[in-house]
């Protein structure tokens, strides 16, 4: 039996304690939790999710004086980030405290920890108390989920209705996920972008940001990932006619307001205004085309600057997908 949605936090704390796992809103994308001290419940989000042991989930915080109960050594420029930034899209993978389970981990020394800014999720982690492990809840690979929709189209027949629930927190606002970097020395690392900006974490910290973007213990900064079934091309502006004239099949296309449409027979499945309305409409175009049965998406890049970056970041990632993933 497929899992209903619910609105109700307090039914949330309860199917979290029993070690069910609970699809939840974030500010940026839905995610699948449960107990981060329950090795039975981390062992489920994996087998729901498809995903190797071996790649580690973020643990979420009600807020950041959790910190030190899940980290060993956090850099001082990393704590006054967390207190700046948090609640919000910002992912801090920082030296594990001793008794994190290893499969929150992937066995790693480090912990992904982050405070999501969404209400109905800080009333469940502040009356849960403690960390909740949550990936994207998405299949490995696949297109993270915005609504609680998505999750339930894609996750319904996998989750067990008598212990599981989806909560029902409306659309993702930013809708790709957190920042995260790497902040286990002196130097702050950006793993994978997000609406969270280089130029904001170098200003906050008065430190320059190295970019290490494809760190093979973070999967979500591998090559292949974030795909929907159809294929995606991303195309700059100026090269969209040329582009489109050499296809033979109609195609979606997702491209900025301002952007003029090509001659050949297309379906427009998104006209953000500005990068961060690109942001929140791209999974869902993508996961749009899927269901218009398409099998190629024009994604034209909008402009590489804030949340911008994160956008044509996702989108280069989507189109290096692996057949078959
Ligand atoms: O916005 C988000 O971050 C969403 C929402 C649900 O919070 N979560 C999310 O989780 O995107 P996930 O598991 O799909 O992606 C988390 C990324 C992965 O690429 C993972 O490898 C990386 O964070 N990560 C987590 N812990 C890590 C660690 N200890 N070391 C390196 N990378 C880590
Ligand atoms: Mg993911």
């Amino acid at each position: 039996m497929t899992v209903h949605p619910t609105q109700d936090a307090g039914a949330a704390v309860a199917a979290l304690r029993r070690g069910g796992l609970v699809a939840l809103p974030t500010e940026t994308v839905y995610g699948l939790a449960g107990d981060a001290r329950s090795p039975e419940a981390l062992a489920r989000i994996y087998d729901v999710k498809g995903r190797p042991s071996t790649h580690p989930v973020i643990v979420h915080l009600p807020d950041a004086s959790f910190l030190d109960q899940w980290a060993a050594d956090v850099p001082a420029w990393a704590r006054s980030l967390a207190e700046a930034l948090w609640p919000g899209p910002l992912t801090l993978i920082v030296p594990r405290a001793d008794d994190v389970l290893d499969a929150v981990c992937g066995g790693q020394p480090t912990v992904g920890l982050r405070v999501p800014a969404h209400p109905l999720t800080l009333e469940v982690l502040a009356t849960f108390g403690d960390g909740l492990a949550a990936p994207s809840a998405n299949r490995y690979g696949h297109v993270s989920p915005t609504t609680a929709q998505h999750v339930l189209d894609e996750l319904g027949d996998l989750l067990d209705d008598s212990r599981d629930l989806v909560l029902d927190g409306g659309p993702c606002p930013v809708g790709v996920e957190s920042t995260i970097i790497g902040a286990w020395d002196d130097s702050p690392r950006l793993l994978r972008s997000g609406l969270v900006t280089v130029d904001q974490v170098a200003a906050l910290t008065g430190r320059p940001v190295s970019l290490i973007t494809d760190d093979v213990r973070t999967p979500g900064s591998t090559a292949a990932h974030y795909s929907p079934r159809a294929r995606v091309v991303p195309v700059e502006a100026e090269d969209l006619d040329v582009v489109a004239a050499e296809l033979s099949v109609p195609f979606g296309l997702i491209a900025l307001d301002g952007v003029d449409p090509p001659s050949a027979e297309h379906e427009r499945l998104a006209s953000p205004r500005d990068d961060v309305d690109y942001a929140h409409s791209l999974y869902a175009a993508l996961r749009t085309a899927d269901d218009a049965g398409l099998s190629v998406v024009i994604a034209v890049l909008p402009p590489d600057t804030g949340v911008g970056h994160a956008v044509r970041d996702r989108l280069t990632r989507a189109a290096a997908r692996e057949v078959g993933l």
